[in-house]
Parts: C-alpha cells; sequence; structure tokens
C-alpha cells in the first residue's frame, strides 16, 4: 500500500556526498532498527517470491543478505548467498562485471543452484545493474531459472533496468521505490 511505501522511504536516509563527492547514499539503516519497517519490507518481498513461484532465494552480498534472509525464512524457501570473490570454500561459479572504474567478481556455491530452482534475486539497490547482471549470469550458468529480481530502491537515472532486461529474459523486475 501506499502507506507502507510511505513508511519504508520515511527511513531511508540521504546521505550527501558519501563515499564520496556528488553521491547521495542511501543508507537504509534507519530501516532496519525500525522493527515496523523492516517487518513490512519483509512482508512485501516475500509477496513478490510467492507470486512469482521463487523456490529459492539470492541475497546479495552484503546489504542484500540483510533483506533476503529474513524473506527466505518467511517465505519458507532456502538461502543462497552470492558472495564477492574469494570468499566461499567450495566449488563455485565466478562471474565478473564491471563496475564504474575497473571490475568486480562475485561467487556462488555451484552446489547451490541446481536445473528445477526457481530463484529470486534480491538486493536494496539496483544501480548500474552490475551486480544484479552478474547474480543472473551465475543462476543461468548454473542451470537454474529466474524467477525475479526485487529491489528495495531503484536509482532510475543510473539506467540498470535496461542493462538488466537481457539477462532477465522477461522475468519481471521490481522495485518497490524508484528515486
Ligand atoms: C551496492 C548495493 C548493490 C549494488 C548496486 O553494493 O548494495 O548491491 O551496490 O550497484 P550496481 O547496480 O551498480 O551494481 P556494494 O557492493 O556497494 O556494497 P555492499 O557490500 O554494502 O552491499
Ligand atoms: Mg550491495
Amino acid at each position: 500500500t501506499d502507506e507502507t511505501l510511505g513508511l519504508l522511504l520515511s527511513r531511508i536516509k540521504d546521505v550527501p556526498d558519501y563515499p564520496k563527492p556528488g553521491v547521495m547514499f542511501k543508507d537504509i539503516t534507519p530501516l532496519l532498527a525500525d522493527p515496523q519497517a523492516f517487518a513490512a519490507l519483509t512482508g512485501v518481498l516475500t509477496e513478490l517470491c510467492g507470486r512469482y513461484g521463487a523456490t529459492k532465494i539470492v541475497g546479495l552480498e552484503a546489504r542484500g543478505f540483510i533483506l533476503a534472509a529474513p524473506v527466505a525464512v518467511q517465505a519458507g524457501v532456502g538461502f543462497v548467498p552470492v558472495r564477492k570473490a574469494g570468499k566461499l570454500p567450495g566449488a563455485t561459479l565466478r562471474q565478473a562485471y564491471e563496475l564504474e572504474y575497473g571490475s568486480a567478481e562475485i561467487e556462488v556455491h555451484a552446489e547451490d543452484l541446481a536445473p528445477g530452482d526457481r530463484v529470486m534475486v534480491i538486493d536494496d539497490v539496483l544501480a548500474t545493474g552490475g551486480t544484479a547482471e552478474a547474480s543472473l549470469e551465475l543462476i543461468r550458468r548454473a542451470g537454474a531459472e529466474v524467477a525475479g529480481v526485487a529491489v528495495l530502491m531503484e536509482l532510475g537515472f543510473l539506467a540498470g533496468r535496461g542493462r538488466l532486461e537481457r539477462a532477465l529474459a522477461g522475468a519481471p523486475l521490481d522495485a518497490l521505490i524508484v528515486v
């Protein structure tokens, strides 16, 4: 509802010039600290996972973990961490992606995703879309299906939605708040 979205929006703090001059950082820690807002957010994301028939939830390190884990518990499905490279002990799939300057790599345990899985990706922010796009590549390389991507916030001016279009291949991208 509009009331829920208003509550969520009111608990996101704009921090100018962080982490560098000219950047407006979206701080979600006030939302996490408000049990009513955090529960409302978890509820909305859980509803989306049900609607799209997700059988697994992928959370993107680090802030995506915070949102995705309670959703997985509430939805009654497994949680799969997609981590920054070098943190997982087992056999992994690794995917590189481009950043504003340079590149980065993320990884998932190969045994956590398999054909037959319908995977929902959850993160706090969609900015350029690089992180989410790489996670979708990992899911497909594992042979699993993408149920959708859900984020709390989409930074529309960075055009991440367009960048993700190919990797989504028709799967839904839901942003609760677009700024
Ligand atoms: C931030 C944010 C998203 C990502 C979005 O994560 O949490 O995961 O950037 O950017 P993109 O759409 O341009 O890829 P970041 O890696 O900065 O930090 P975190 O570990 O705190 O989540
Ligand atoms: Mg992140």
